[in-house]
């Protein structure tokens, strides 16, 4: 009784932190993200007009790298080890919600990282979304 009690504590603990749910990348991209890059991801969120720098066209990074979509690289964009000034450097315009380094993720070229899981899962969404 328990340990079956025991089990499904650990079962539904551990449900929520399973990463590659690329629907729950797609929320968190509408929630965290669209307000500058846009619904359908081209840079035009109601936010854009008032921001200096452009936001970025999301559905063009594959293509503006030779087709390769650098999972690592934008993983780094997102979770603040490599800060982008108009996501508010060390200020991330998040918050803190994509700050736990719990998840690894791998590229396609081998590199591994440490990231939160829900900046996989939003890697992930833009991974499906590319142009
Ligand atoms: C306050 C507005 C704002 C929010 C919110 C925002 N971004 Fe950005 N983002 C920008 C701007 C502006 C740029 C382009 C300028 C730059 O690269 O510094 C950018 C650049 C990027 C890039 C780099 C693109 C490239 O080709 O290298 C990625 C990736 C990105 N954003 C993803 C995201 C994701 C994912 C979220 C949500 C978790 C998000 N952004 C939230 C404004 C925003």
């Amino acid at each position: 009784m328990k340990r079956t009690f025991l089990l499904a504590c650990l079962m539904g603990a551990a449900a929520p932190a399973f990463a590659q749910d690329v629907e729950r990348g797609a929320r968190l991209y509408t929630d965290h993200c669209a307000v500058c890059h846009g619904a359908s991801l081209l840079g035009d969120g109601p936010m854009a007009e008032v921001l200096v720098v452009p936001p970025a066209n999301l559905r063009r990074i594959a293509r503006d790298n030779g087709g390769y979509f650098p999972r690592v690289g934008i993983a780094g964009h997102i979770d603040g080890r490599d800060p982008l000034l108009s996501h508010g450097g060390d200020m991330p315009v998040y918050g803190r919600l994509f700050s736990a380094m719990s998840e690894v993720m791998t590229s396609p070229g081998g590199d591994t990282v440490l990231t939160s899981p829900e900046v996989v899962d939003i890697v992930d969404f833009l991974e499906t979304q590319q142009d």
